[in-house]
């Protein structure tokens, strides 16, 4: 039985916070997350009991740290399914997509090769590709969507359109508009066209049951914050021979064996040759305790009551002729919508006025205009302490919340 009061105690941010004098309300959870006390406590105790330098000493401080290190790495691999030493640290999931954009990418593709994405697919997800295409001579193609969504069958359709696609790379779930994709069966075409995929899961890890092995998807990228974890680490999860062939991104201490004058330079193994310098180590404390916390809840829970809250308010919301929603069929905890005749920044404004956190725009996926057609969109998001009752309180702003200009008049 999910215990969303009990949750809900765990967050400081919950406890009696305001936002404009009024309650607040967050439901911007796929920008970010609040953080339980257990994840505060944990990064506060490197600072108070444990700071040291991981792999650089032979005190005992050292050791600890390096325990804890291991110890978060190991809770990720179980989490996500994969073997330990397929999970690199990074700053975050784009940092992650760089590291495959620069340390594998770079190294693979030539003129005439490309690279598959959508229109869809947030900044993070676009961007190093474009870079690698102007210093490789590679190509970025768009995959076709089929009602909005990234399907199978028009992965096959683009790998027929276009030759030589090397790598794939698609957001798990969409973060404007939620739709998930069957990413082991698109993993396996792209694998029977000889191209690798890259599974952006900055909105998957953190709201469903992941298996990356089941998955078979070449590279999993996702961010702590996400997942109620620090700000500044995140994380990818490679097929270690992969990884093992990969180019290192960052250079410098902790990733070497050994170098000399002459230039010469052995790398240690993965994942230790991609986390060069010294660790953001209260964040991977922060990070495993964050991981520990989510699957004593269970994965499988959290997402069902995002399932919940997200029917829910869609069978509220779908009544309201004003109303008009983009996704009505992700079930995914996102809900883009815009009221009639409203900028969603107005309406994001207003719903502040009210304590109500939610974002406007284009949620960093530019192109996603060409979807909907619209140049903004106000997202709703949920995760696992949001309650009924706030979301209610979001429908009576919708719906009631009287005149945008409220929002700077009042
Ligand atoms: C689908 C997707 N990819 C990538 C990112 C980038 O994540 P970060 O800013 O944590 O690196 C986000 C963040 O919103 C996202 O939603």
């Amino acid at each position: 039985m999910y215990d969303i009061d009990k949750v809900r105690r765990d967050f400081p941010m919950l406890d009696n916070k305001k936002m404009q004098n009024k309650p607040l309300i967050f439901l911007d959870n796929a920008s970010t997350t609040f953080k339980p006390q257990c994840v505060i406590d944990k990064m506060n105790e490197y600072y108070t009991e444990m700071t040291s330098n991981s792999h650089r000493g032979d005190y005992d401080l050292c050791y600890n740290i390096d325990v804890e290190v291991a110890k978060t790495r190991k809770e990720i691999a179980k989490f996500v399914n994969s073997e330990v030493n397929e999970v690199v640290f990074t700053s975050g999931d784009t940092e992650a997509i760089n590291l495959v954009a620069y340390g594998y990418a770079l190294d693979n593709l030539k003129k005439g090769d490309k690279i598959l994405i959508s229109i869809t697919e947030h900044a993070s997800n676009v961007l190093p590709w474009y870079r690698i295409c102007q210093l490789t001579g590679a190509e970025v193609v768009f995959v076709e969507l089929e009602n909005k969504r990234i399907t199978a069958n028009s992965v096959k359709n683009a790998f027929n359109k276009y030759s030589n696609i090397k790598l794939a790379a698609f957001a798990h779930v969409g973060n404007v508009l939620g739709y998930e994709i069957n990413a082991k069966e698109i993993a396996s075409i792209c694998h029977s066209h000889g191209a690798l995929l890259l599974l952006d899961g900055a909105q998957s890890v953190p709201h469903m049951p992941i298996d990356f092995k089941d998955l078979d998807v070449d590279f999993l990228t996702f961010s702590a914050h996400k997942m109620c974890g620090p700000t500044g680490i995140g994380c990818l999860v490679g097929k270690y021979d992969l990884l093992q062939k990969m180019s290192t991104f960052h250079l410098g201490g902790g990733m070497n064996v050994k170098f000399n004058k002459d230039m010469e330079l052995e790398v240690l193994d993965a994942p230790a040759k991609f986390e060069a310098g010294t660790l953001n180590l209260s964040a991977i404390m922060g990070f495993g305790e964050a991981v520990k916390y989510i699957s004593n809840i269970g994965i499988e829970n959290i997402h069902k009551h995002d399932q919940e809250l997200f029917d829910y308010a869609i069978s509220k919301l779908e009544k309201e002729d004003k109303i008009i929603i983009y996704n009505k069929d992700s079930r995914n905890g996102i809900i883009s919508f815009n009221i009639k005749g409203v900028f969603a920044q107005d309406e994001a404004t207003l719903l502040n006025s009210k304590g109500i956190a939610v974002r406007s725009g284009q949620h960093c996926a530019k192109m996603i205009d060409e979807v909907i057609g619209e140049p903004a969109t106000v997202r709703m998001s949920t995760y696992l302490y949001t309650s009924k009752e706030e979301v209610d309180a979001f429908i009576d702003a919708l719906i009631n919340g009287g005149d945008i200009l409220d929002a700077y008049f009042n």
